[in-house]
């Protein structure tokens, strides 16, 4: 595979890796949705490429919306996210899985999860491809994770620095 990429270190997860992860998780949340439909919410841009395979995955009915923020790094020094893009429907009643990429520090999500439960839907579970084992938001239930991953700086399937390295089909840290 072309790794000729400037700036990037080691891959941490194959393109095979990812797949199988994305196929765990898709069975896993189709069989406890069984008899349910579900509503997926992506969390741009990170999720993207993520959303895309998993839903490949489900075996159930399902319907997709995104939300998109502003990083709080961006937006204020206070931990405040700030929601660029809102979703498009209603939640009232659905149940909810928001699917994001990475979890961090977890406060995006928290900042999420608590902003939909004021939405009422039936349900609200998270899944993330790739949660940093370090100490994230105390109110924070990962409900379904791909892989846990050291707290390095990872990009590639949809992450990026900069804007950058989202395309690629594997996940690597930074040189
Ligand atoms: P958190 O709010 O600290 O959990 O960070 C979540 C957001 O930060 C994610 O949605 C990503 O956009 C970004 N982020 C955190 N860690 C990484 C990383 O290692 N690579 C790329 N983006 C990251
Ligand atoms: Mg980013």
């Amino acid at each position: 595979m072309a790794r000729a990429i400037d700036g990037l270190g080691d891959v941490l997860l194959e393109p095979a890796a990812i797949e199988q992860e994305v196929a765990r998780l898709g069975a896993q949340i189709s069989g406890d949705y069984a008899d349910k439909h579900l509503h997926l919410v992506g969390v741009l841009k990170g999720s993207a490429l993520f959303v895309a395979d998993l839903v490949r995955e489900l075996t159930i009915p399902a319907t997709l919306d995104f939300i998109s923020t502003v990083p709080y790094a961006e937006a204020s020094a206070s931990g405040v996210v700030r929601i660029r893009k809102d979703l498009d429907d209603p939640i009232e009643g659905k149940d909810v899985l928001v699917v994001e990429g990475i979890c961090a520090s977890g406060l995006t999500l928290s900042y999420l999860l608590r902003n939909f439960e004021t939405r009422n839907p039936a349900s609200l579970r998270v899944c993330t491809l790739l949660a940093k084992t370090r100490q994230r938001a105390p109110d924070l239930t990962l409900d379904y994770v791909g892989h846990a991953i050291p707290d390095v700086f990872v990009v590639g399937y949809g992450l990026d620095w900069d804007e950058r390295y989202r395309h690629l089909p594997y996940i690597a840290t930074l040189a």
